[in-house]
């Protein structure tokens, strides 16, 4: 993927898009040792090295993240008045294009995926693909073993039927319950809409893992890191990417 050099540099934090213009035009940036003044001058981060003042930079496009939503934050890339889960990541991670994998509702919290890839976003979220996702529901009363019996036997939403979903009862009291459920699909509001159709309403929702990827637990509500190597392998294989495929 070719980028342009000034906004690059921009994006990875290293000044605002008219600073970095001014110190290209000065010879402060080299691709592969060779000083360019020409901001717009195109490169390849994949394969260049860039370098600012004679320090290499870190020059990676392919960024991905995990992430412990908190309630009360919006998944979207922006929103004029709502805060967004792109503002809990730095500013260098939206110049590059990192995009939070599907959706979770804004009171949701738990795993949430990011990636710069929008080839492995996209067949995560493919209808055939069918990730699992494994969510913790707290609900309005006293969950019985014929709820589980209804998800598994997939569930009739009126618009759409969801497949059948494992649910396991955890905690069965007259006030609430708690469960977890797997489904593999990613409808809107899905799993608030299985639990309405059973006649519990979801209280709380909490998204434990995403395919192979599980919450890390050092990870606080609002905190994020980035994925590891083997981490990334294991999404890249859920979503069908095999080596053989990417070469
Ligand atoms: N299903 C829901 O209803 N809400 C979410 O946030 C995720 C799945």
């Amino acid at each position: 993927m070719k980028m342009r050099l000034d906004r690059w540099l921009a994006a990875l934090g290293e000044g605002s898009r008219s600073e970095v213009k001014d110190w290209i035009r000065g010879g402060a940036a080299a691709v592969n040792g060779r000083v360019i003044r020409d901001p717009a001058c195109s490169f390849d981060p994949d394969r260049d090295v860039l370098s600012l003042r004679g320090k290499a930079l870190d020059g990676r496009v392919t960024r991905h993240v995990m992430m412990h939503k908190p309630a009360g934050v919006l998944t979207a890339a922006r929103d004029p008045k709502q805060r967004t889960v792109m503002d809990l990541l730095p500013e260098v991670y939206r110049g590059i294009g990192c995009m939070p994998v599907g959706r979770l509702d804004k009171d949701t919290t738990g795993l949430l995926v990011f990636t710069c890839d929008g080839e492995l976003n996209h067949r995560l979220l493919s209808p055939g693909r069918h990730v699992d996702k494994r969510y913790r529901a707290t609900v309005r009363g006293r969950l019985e073993e014929k709820d589980a019996e209804a998800f598994a036997a997939g569930l009739d939403l009126g618009d759409f039927t969801a497949r059948g979903a494992e649910l396991r009862i955890l905690r069965a009291e007259a006030e609430t319950s708690l469960a977890e459920m797997v489904i593999t699909e990613g409808k809107f509001h899905q799993v608030k809409r299985m639990f309405d159709a059973v006649g519990h309403e979801v209280l709380q929702l909490h998204r434990c893992s995403f395919g192979p990827l599980e919450l890390d637990p050092a990870l606080e509500e609002g905190m994020w890191r980035e994925l590891t190597d083997a981490e990334l392998e294991a999404l890249r294989k859920a979503a069908g990417m095999t080596e053989r495929e990417d070469a």
